[in-house]
């Protein structure tokens, strides 16, 4: 792959900021984002390439990010954008090549530490199988906190919670091999939970999934933040997954170029144009009837579509 990429986001001809902290210096009001807490990861212009011998593949290129207790976050984008390379520098997984990653203050760069931004950072990965470490379920929840030094008893609590929160304890004896896609899944991050991470991850971990396995997810995700006031990471090219954020990232060719609430991401036409994704269904409708000369408003959801409709006179 060569470093020099195509310029698909149109960057030249787009009316987008140049800088990359330009999109997230600013954070808008109504995100949720508690502004009297400090970030748990904080990703300051980060960037970062793939090498192989001669070859250079950008990653992401000046990246900045930053994440509070108990927000739901989406890093939205097409194939290829950066999400996963981002998703990756978030935990540690990676190390920028330019710019700081810390979580909870904690550079990620720093090596002695690492364990410690893992275990405050869990990741879930798309395809589950690759995450299963035991044969019998309850062993694969414990793997983690085992790692972290936690005493058995604490172990054997933190295990039932973690399956209880996603629905799996009457599971616990079982082998992961006899589960469904979306049952795997759902024991790859109870995995995580046992950690009891302040932030998870979860890099397209619905992608496999048929709709009832990814609703299920979901559900789980917003217990998570609702019930532990965790912060919720979710990385999708799922535009339907996306609304319900306190905050999205929109990626494309390695750089945020938008960022905000759903509502101001989505109203971004071009920007979403850019990153080569179709808006949602609502959002499209109703551009699309005020451009036909209607007096309608933006409208993110069905319902809210549904109500400026009816408004009409
Ligand atoms: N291991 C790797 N080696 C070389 N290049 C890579 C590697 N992983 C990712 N890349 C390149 O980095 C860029 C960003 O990839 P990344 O996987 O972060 O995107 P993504 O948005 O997660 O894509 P997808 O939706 O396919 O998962 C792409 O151009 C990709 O080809
Ligand atoms: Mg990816």
């Amino acid at each position: 792959m060569n470093e020099e990429k195509s310029d698909a986001c149109g960057k030249e001809t787009a009316p987008l900021p140049e800088k990359e902290n330009d999109f997230t210096t600013e954070l808008p009001s109504g995100t949720g984002t508690p502004s009297d807490n400090a970030p748990v990861i904080k990703a300051e212009g980060v960037t970062y390439s793939y090498r192989s011998g001669e070859q250079v593949s950008r990653g992401v290129t000046g990246v900045s990010v930053e994440i509070y207790p108990g927000e739901f976050v989406v890093i939205l984008g097409r194939n290829g954008s950066g999400k996963s390379t981002l998703a990756k520098l978030l935990n540690g997984f990676l190390v920028p090549d330019e710019g700081v990653v810390t979580v909870n203050g904690t550079d990620t760069a720093d090596d002695d530490k690492i364990f410690k931004v893992r275990s405050e950072v869990g990741m879930v990965f798309q395809n589950p199988d690759n995450q299963m470490v035991a044969s019998v379920i309850e062993s694969d929840v414990a793997f983690g906190p085992e790692n972290l030094g936690v005493p058995r008893e604490e172990i054997e609590t933190r295990i039932t919670e973690a399956l209880e929160i996603v629905g799996m304890e009457s599971y616990r004896k079982g082998s992961p091999n006899r589960l469904s896609g979306g049952q795997k899944q759902r024991i790859a991050i109870a995995a995580i939970l046992a950690m009891r991470p302040e932030v998870i991850i979860l890099d397209e971990s619905t992608a496999m999934l048929d709709p009832k396995g990814r609703r299920e997810i979901m559900e789980t995700i917003l217990k998570l933040k609702n019930e532990k006031g965790m912060a919720v990471v979710l990385i999708t090219h799922y535009m339907d997954e996306a609304i319900g954020a306190d905050k999205i990232y929109l990626m494309c060719d390695g750089e945020a170029i938008a960022s905000g609430s759903p509502r101001e991401v989505f109203s971004n036409e071009e920007a979403v144009r850019l990153a080569g994704l179709e808006l949602p269904v609502a959002a499209r409708v109703s551009l699309n009837l005020k451009k036909a000369g209607l007096d309608v408003g933006f409208a993110l959801t069905d319902e809210e579509l549904a109500e400026e409709i009816c408004a009409l006179k």
